[in-house]
């Protein structure tokens, strides 16, 4: 056999590993180790001194540098048309972002400019925001629609997100999120809007723009019983749940979701201790969003130390969106959940790599590092992993590694 063929593509050699595999140290930490890849996969992780001699087509020496799985942003609304930074000005002159939502503002002024933007226009405003996660080694990102709300235009939405996978070396999940907001042509007429998302499952499932389905279980959105409806269509058409859950007010959201065996609930900030229990029986991934808590200048903290007493993975994300959290930084997001939910920051790089994965219903194959699982990888210029979360504003990162394909080639 032609010797070059055996060869691993790529070993990284003298790395600190932060695993995120519980191993009884923090963030499964392995020192002075060697990380092979070959064909997109993680192959062989070893001592240096256990290293085989099989030699590699590439040679990185990290140099003592700390290696992580690649982040892990899983809830985002990155393609939207617009922003509402004349919303923010509103806000701080007094007006809530209920009362903004209720006037006919918030994430209907996004359903207009995003129905108004060609498809090309759309993808054009995603495509920075997509940039600055990358830049601080996100290596997979879910990307709901939700700002279309008819067929169409969800459905554009969603084309757009798949075409930013196309075009980045970054993995797309899409999450289709129709129950968001009642559209202005059929404000008189909830139940049939219900029942259009319902009717919109198939040709979307069909044409293969949606992983998953979220809704918006809120008194400015959909009840829990509206939002049922929608996943009881999801899940005969075989399609994972998810759910915005409790961010404004307990609608028993939590609970839904667990009734439906959702990946995760997300936000979760008004969640009641029966509401913990039940995700914590259904596995349903607790997605912590401090961004729209910070943006919303919101008081009820999510029951956090309850989450961890029940067992309940949490994860962590941006929640991107023009509205209730302008954010493109995984970074700041893990520093806002430290510093305002009193999250380790342990457990803020868990939330952005091995639970950030679960709750997209990639846990077998994504979110840390171990054999077999994908080459996602992130190197950083830091001295301890707690350093992600500490600072606010600064980019450790040395460069990231998607499938095994170094995404900046480091300087070596
Ligand atoms: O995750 N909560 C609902 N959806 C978004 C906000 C969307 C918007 O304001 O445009 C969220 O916070
Ligand atoms: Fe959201």
């Amino acid at each position: 056999m032609d010797p070059e063929l055996e060869k691993w593509d790529v070993l990284f050699t003298d790395a600190r590993l932060a695993t995120m595999v519980p191993n009884g140290t923090p963030y499964g930490t392995l020192e002075g180790m060697a990380l092979a890849v070959q064909d997109g996969r993680i192959a062989w992780i070893g001592p240096m001194a256990e290293l085989p001699h099989q030699g590699a087509k590439r040679l990185v020496p990290l140099e003592g540098r700390w290696m992580t799985p690649g982040l892990v942003d899983c809830h985002t609304h990155l393609v939207h048309g617009g922003n509402r930074a004349a919303e923010f000005e509103l806000r701080l002159t007094g007006a809530s972002y209920e009362e903004i939502a209720r006037a006919g503002g918030g994430i209907a002024s996004t359903v207009a400019a995003t129905r108004a933007a060609e498809e090309d226009s759309l993808l054009d405003q995603a495509r920075p925001r997509l940039e600055a996660l990358l830049a601080e080694g996100v290596t997979t990102v879910e990307i709901k629609s939700g700002y279309g709300l008819s067929l169409d235009e969800e459905a554009k939405m969603l084309r757009v997100a798949r075409r930013l996978g196309g075009e980045f070396p970054v993995t797309v999940r899409t999450s289709f999120l129709g129950a968001h907001a009642l559209p202005p042509e059929y404000r008189d007429d909830r139940a049939g809007y219900v029942e259009a998302v319902a009717a919109m499952l198939e040709p979307i499932a069909r044409a293969g723009l949606a992983d998953a389905v979220d809704a918006f279980c809120e008194g400015i959105a959909f009840t829990p019983e509206e939002c049922a409806r929608v996943f009881e269509a999801a899940q005969a058409l075989g399609l994972p749940v998810k759910l915005h859950a409790d961010q404004l007010s307990d609608t028993g959201g939590a609970a839904l979701a667990a009734r439906f065996r959702a990946l995760s609930a997300d936000h979760l900030e008004y969640t009641s201790h029966s509401g913990v229990a039940a995700m914590a029986a259904a596995g349903t991934v607790a997605v912590i969003l401090p961004a729209a808590f910070y943006t919303l200048h919101e008081t009820q903290l999510p029951p956090i130390q309850a989450f961890r007493d029940a067992g309940v993975p949490m994860a962590l994300a941006t929640d991107c969106n023009p509205g209730s959290a302008p954010l493109t930084s995984p970074l700041l997001a893990m520093n806002l959940a430290c510093t305002l939910f009193r999250l380790t920051p342990e457990e803020a790089l868990t939330g952005f790599t091995r639970t950030g994965a679960v709750a997209l219903g990639m846990g077998a194959s994504h979110g840390t590092l171990e054999v077999g699982k994908a080459a996602d990888l992130a190197v950083w210029q830091i001295e301890r992993p707690g350093e992600l979360a500490y600072r606010l504003g600064f980019n450790p990162l040395a460069y990231a590694i998607r499938a095994g394909k170094p995404r900046h080639l480091p300087a070596v």
